[in-house]
Parts: C-alpha cells; structure tokens; sequence
C-alpha cells in the first residue's frame, strides 16, 4: 500500500518487482533517477529493463547510449531474450548514441532537440547510459553542475520519467565519480559488489529518492538470464559479523 504523504504521487515501474517492493510502488512519475554502480555491476541491465518494462505497457521510450555502441546495447539487450529491434522497428523505441569527440556540441544538441524527440515519439521513459562521460568533459565543476541541471531541466520539463547510469565514485562507493549527479538528481540507487571472506555479493540500496518514503537498507540482488532479480525482503549480512552493510561503506562505530 502506498504511503499517505505519497498518495498523489504517481508511480512508475521498475520492471524489477523487488525494486518497485523497495520503493513502495516505483519510480515517482517525472523523477530524475541516478544508478551508481562499477563496473559489471548490472547499471545497463537495470535501464534496459526499465525500457523494456515501458514497452510493455506501451510507453514509448528513448535510450541514449554514450559509451557503448547502439549495436552492443541491442546484443546485451538480446542476450536477455528483449528484443529491441522490433520496438525500434515500430517506432516506439529511439535508440540514440552520442558522439564523444564533440560532447559539449552534443550536450548542446541534446538540451534542443530532447524536447521535439520526447514529442514526436510520446516518450515516456528516457535513459542515458552513462552520464558519467557526459559530465566529465567539463572541466570545471561550475560548467558541470550548470550542464547537468540544464539537462535534468530540459528532462523534466518535457514531464518523462528518466534514468542516469553513473559511475562510482572509487574512493567513496556511496557516491559517483563526478560527485554532483547525486544531488542534482531525484533520486539515488547503488548497485555494488562486494567482497565478503569467502564471497561476493551484490547489493543495492536507495539512497534517496525525493516526495517518497522508501526502503534504505541494503538489499541483496542477481543479475539471472532474465535480468536483475532484488530480493527485498533480505538482509545482507557480513559472513562473520552482524552488519546489514558492506565493510567498504561502514563507518567507525563511536564509543557509546
Ligand atoms: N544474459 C545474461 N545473463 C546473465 N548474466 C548476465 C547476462 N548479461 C550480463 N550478465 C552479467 O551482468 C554483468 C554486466 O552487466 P551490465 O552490462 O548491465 O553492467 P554495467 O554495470 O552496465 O557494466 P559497465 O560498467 O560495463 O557498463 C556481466 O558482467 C554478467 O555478470
Ligand atoms: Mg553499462
């Protein structure tokens, strides 16, 4: 049942039933959402599924790629039995990749054309895959913030529902590497995969997740040939210990 505060908030789903479990119901409609992750920990798995889920339902959706080429998003996106093609096909999937040799023209293209896009196709759900790159190649964090917030601007605007991937942070795990999409951002999920003694264990949690009550402890989760699997209702425990939370994320206990 959702919350009484978040009642009037409509919700969107995941297409990962143990996340929309976490979250009481899904993605608040027209959250900007970040997933922070390192590498193979399953960011592009999550957002296709995100996609697909769309599809489903008949919600046209816009999936722009930066890093990876569009042909290696369909191949993963097959590998897991979605078939993006057909969606693309019928004109109900865009499936975008970003050229990087020229980012801040692309950055540029992107706040002025997002919105004729958004409407010709009825987008209703947007991916970028990563924001990472797209942040980084402003030097300065000023021209950073100011691009980003431009961008979730545009985004929200245009009144869709979209997902970051992002990068984390190596030295600090709870954030991503540029260290702002966090904050300009709706709301934050990690996706890790730590080290136990004798094991490794993949993890998420939402950090936040702006007008929603939701859950905050660590969940286990699986990346299976049917995509991520959350398991919602578990606990991560430390193998010898009694913590819900990876070592990596722990902090000092103070003396009572
Ligand atoms: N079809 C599949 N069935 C089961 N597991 C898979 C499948 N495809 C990928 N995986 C698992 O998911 C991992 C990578 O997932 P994904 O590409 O979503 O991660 P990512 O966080 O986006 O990685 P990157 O940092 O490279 O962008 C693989 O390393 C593998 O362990
Ligand atoms: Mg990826």
């Amino acid at each position: 049942m959702l919350e009484r505060s978040s009642k009037l908030i409509q919700r969107v789903s995941s297409g990962i039933e143990g996340l929309d479990e976490m979250l009481r119901g899904g993605f608040p409609e027209g959250h900007v959402v970040v997933v922070i992750g390192d590498s193979g920990t399953g960011k592009t798995t999550m957002v296709l599924q995100y996609i697909m889920e769309g599809l489903l339902k008949n919600e046209p959706g816009l999936y722009i790629t930066i890093e990876e080429d569009k042909e290696s998003i369909i191949a993963t996106a097959k590998a897991y039995g979605w078939d993006m093609e057909k969606y693309i096909k019928e004109n109900k999937l865009a499936l975008l990749k970003l050229d990087i040799s020229d980012m801040k023209a692309t950055a540029r293209q992107i706040k002025s054309e997002l919105p004729g896009i958004i409407k010709t196709f009825g987008t209703k759900r947007l991916v970028i895959d990563s924001i990472t790159l797209f942040s980084m190649i402003f030097d300065d964090a000023t021209e950073r913030r100011i691009r980003l917030v431009g961008l979730i601007k545009a985004i929200k605007k245009a009144g869709i529902t979209a997902l970051f991937t992002a990068e984390v942070n190596a030295d600090n795990t709870l954030h991503s590497k540029d260290g702002i999409v966090e904050y300009s951002s709706d709301g934050v999920i990690l996706l890790q995969q730590n080290e136990f003694d004798t094991s490794i264990k993949l993890m998420t949690r939402v950090v936040k997740m702006r007008r929603i009550r939701h859950d905050r402890l660590y969940r286990p989760y699986e990346i299976t040939d049917k995509g991520l699997v959350v398991f919602s209702n578990e606990m991560v425990f430390h193998e010898v210990g009694m913590y819900d939370v990876p070592a990596s994320a722990r902090k000092p206990r103070q003396p009572v």
